[in-house]
């Protein structure tokens, strides 16, 4: 079933989307991890009305703020605007944003996993669903909407740890010495994860990123065996419906070349690493996505202009490069500053140069 390339046939901008595709685009697309957020006012202004988990439970609400960055940046493509950690309302799971994540109850036991919900992403979810109809009502075709989840092992670490974490030590206890129960339950958040991201895709999002923000915290060697299959399933199930996906493990470069061997259509690439290596570790055959260290927009506008020009440069050696920062965007940086970057890559990545 090839949903994706029919639908996405009326978007006016479709560099982003030639670029997954493999095709070349006239220019380099550029977007920007956590677009849409707190360094915008226009982002605070409509977060002193409402609190950030009624904001991702709100669909009109959630439009407004995914098409900010696109009126006031110019970038390539949309992101819906949500959280990785929705998906716990299919699961039973109370989170709270303080204004880190906080897990009420984390799961950690052969009872905490059989307490689990079993919920259906549509129902339970459908909030995010009406969010992904509303967004692409207001973009109207102008870009295209990137859809997204955590990966499995991302998303387990939130439940297992009840939050962010430093050295993921109840994650790695319940790898090391429960094996069967941490493959049991990531099985079951990778079935949760399927089941949302085809949801997201009846409901319009022309590609996909799957964030795997704390891949870096394992082993090479534990990626491999504990994880990588997980991904490689997820990856697959959202690729037969003719979306793009984009796989994005941060925090261990010297994961990318397994995260390669996926079978994702882009692999993100982190800033700790130069992309001309990163493109040497995934072979030229890959399309890319990256990597401007997102500090680099709180320094001054010249130093953004040199930094991503090369940047613009070094991407061309790949098959394919989607501009767009190592992490997310800080909420510090000035909004000018993200826009002069915007500005800079799309007049380095003109095509017409190179010819
Ligand atoms: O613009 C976009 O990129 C879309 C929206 C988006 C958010 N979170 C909004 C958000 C996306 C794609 C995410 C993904 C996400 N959420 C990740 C993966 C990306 C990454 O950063 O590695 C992770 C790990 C989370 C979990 C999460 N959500 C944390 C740790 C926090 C608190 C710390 C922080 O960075 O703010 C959140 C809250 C959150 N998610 C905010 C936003 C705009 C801030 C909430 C607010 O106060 O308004």
């Amino acid at each position: 079933m090839d949903l994706g390339s029919e639908l996405t046939m009326a978007i006016e901008n479709r560099a982003f989307l030639q670029v997954c595709r493999g095709e070349k685009p006239e220019r380099t697309p550029v977007w920007i991890m956590r677009q849409a957020g707190r360094y915008l006012p226009e982002y605070r202004e409509v977060r002193k009305r409402v609190s950030f988990e009624q904001l991702c439970r709100t669909p009109e609400l959630c439009a407004q703020v995914t098409v900010q960055p696109i009126d006031r940046l110019g970038v390539d493509a949309a992101i819906l605007f949500s959280d990785i950690l929705v998906v716990f309302d299919a699961l039973g799971v109370d989170v709270r944003f303080e204004p880190g994540p906080q897990v009420e109850h984390p799961v950690r036991s052969h009872a905490d996993v059989a307490r689990l919900r079993d919920g259906d992403p549509d129902v339970e979810l459908v909030y995010v669903m009406d969010a992904v109809r509303a967004c692409k009502r207001a973009l109207a075709d102008r870009v295209p909407l990137i859809g997204f989840c955590g990966a499995p092992f991302t998303i387990l670490s939130y439940l297992v740890e009840g939050g962010s974490s430093r050295d993921f030590e109840h994650t790695k206890r319940l790898m090391y010495a429960e094996p069967v129960l941490f493959g049991r339950l990531l099985e079951r958040i990778t079935e949760l994860l399927c089941k949302y991201l085809a949801g997201q895709v009846r409901a319009g999002v022309d590609a996909v990123q799957i964030f795997d923000s704390w891949a870096g915290a394992l082993s090479p060697f534990d990626y491999r065996m504990h994880v990588l299959p997980h991904v490689r399933r997820l990856v697959s199930h959202v690729r037969s419906f003719g979306v793009p996906v984009i796989l994005f493990a941060r925090g261990n470069a010297s994961l990318l070349e397994l995260v390669a061997g996926v079978g994702a259509d882009v692999i993100g690439v982190d800033w700790s690493i130069e992309l001309a290596h990163a493109i040497v570790s995934v072979g030229d055959d890959k399309i890319v996505q990256g990597n401007l260290d997102p500090a680099i927009l709180l320094g001054p506008p010249e130093l953004i202009e040199t930094r991503a020009r090369a940047l613009v440069r070094a991407g061309k050696c790949a098959r394919g490069h989607v501009f767009n920062l190592g992490h997310g965007i800080l909420p510090a940086t000035d909004p000018a500053h993200a826009r002069h970057l915007v500005e800079v890559v799309h007049d380095e990545g003109t095509y017409e140069r190179d010819r």
